[in-house]
């Protein structure tokens, strides 16, 4: 009898043992934008690539559309380790004491995507995400969305026509300082709430690349937009330090290499995506769309220009002439 109990015993254990050795890591990766945006399509790929390649002992589990947390509760979050990856946008870094990472707001700033790549595939971008260690988070990678349009419920084809109107922000000093410099009310929110925010008038109007606009049914609820180009919105990819550190070599080199190519691909259907949701945007004939011409989108970067020297403070004045003079 003793031996019979002894022997369930050890199978109990056994079996118990194998199913433990059994259970795959997981990962969970909230973020706050629709599925299909290029931020929740990267986050598809980099799910798939990372259970395939680390051979199901990784579970990515996505949490899109602010499901898990909203914007500062995820920084939260992760820093806690309830949740172990992120891809915040590169305006939301300040309340984490990275306040560097919203020179990426400065109006004007990026050429185009080219300057834009020089500065984060470079030096830069990589001392910058290094400055996120002490914080107990580790940047893998940038991912790019787009540049940003202005949009509100009443024209804003001039600087002159934002002037009182009550302008939705991320929490960025800098996104709060370009609104001032167009003379229009910065208010901060988390994005989950935009959409409420502007259907109600409790904001009259915001700026985001046209994948956001469109996923979130934003241009339901705008009468006008300015396809300014005004901004770059983009973001970087973290995880908790002390989760990252603590996997086995093995599996963190497949993370990472599911993670290239998830930027990658990010980065390949970025572009694409904006024009696909402008084009949409325009086809359902809810908001007019102004598109500026040369001289008039110079006009709104010269009013724009004062957010530079008065961020130079915040962010560095070094930093700022740095990516400056790599973004061209
Ligand atoms: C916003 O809050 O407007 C964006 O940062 C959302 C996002 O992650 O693209």
């Amino acid at each position: 009898m003793r031996l019979a109990l002894a022997l369930i015993s050890a199978a109990a254990c056994l079996l118990g043992g194998v199913s433990l050795a059994e259970e795959p890591i997981v990962i969970k990766f909230s973020h706050v934008v629709a599925p299909d945006t290029p931020k929740g399509q990267a986050a598809e790929r980099f799910k798939q690539l990372a259970e395939q390649y680390t051979g199901g002992k990784v579970k990515v589990e996505i949490y899109p559309n602010s499901q898990l947390y909203k914007d500062k509760e995820e920084l939260e979050s992760l820093q806690l380790g309830s949740v172990q990856m992120l891809a915040p946008s590169l305006a939301k870094f300040g309340p984490l004491g990275a306040k560097e990472f919203e020179a990426f707001d400065l109006p004007c700033l990026f050429p185009d995507r080219a300057g834009l790549h020089r500065v984060t595939d470079g030096k830069i971008g990589a001392e910058l995400l290094k400055k996120l260690e002490s914080r107990g988070i580790v940047g893998l990678d940038y991912w790019d969305n787009g540049f940003k349009i202005f949009s509100a419920n009443s024209p804003i084809k001039t600087v002159a026509d934002f002037k009182g109107l009550k302008m939705r922000v991320q929490s960025s000093k800098v996104l709060e300082a370009q609104m001032r410099a167009l003379g229009a009310i910065p208010q901060s929110m988390p994005f989950s709430e935009v959409y409420q925010g502007l259907q109600t008038g409790v904001v009259d109007g915001t700026e985001n690349p046209p994948s956001n606009m469109y996923t979130q049914k934003m241009f339901e609820v705008q009468k006008y937009a300015n396809v300014s180009r005004h901004g770059y919105l983009g973001y970087a990819v973290i995880v908790n330090k002390k989760f990252w550190d603590g996997l086995p070599e093995g599996i963190r080199t497949q993370l990472s290499k599911a993670m290239t190519e998830a930027t990658a691909y990010n980065n390949e259907i970025a572009q694409k995506d904006n024009d696909d949701a402008l084009a949409a945007m325009k086809a359902s004939g809810k908001t007019d769309f102004f598109t500026p011409t040369v001289e008039e989108r110079k006009a709104m970067c010269v009013a724009l220009e004062p957010v530079y020297e008065e961020m130079q403070g915040r962010i560095g004045k070094e930093l700022i002439q740095a990516i400056r003079q790599e973004a061209g």
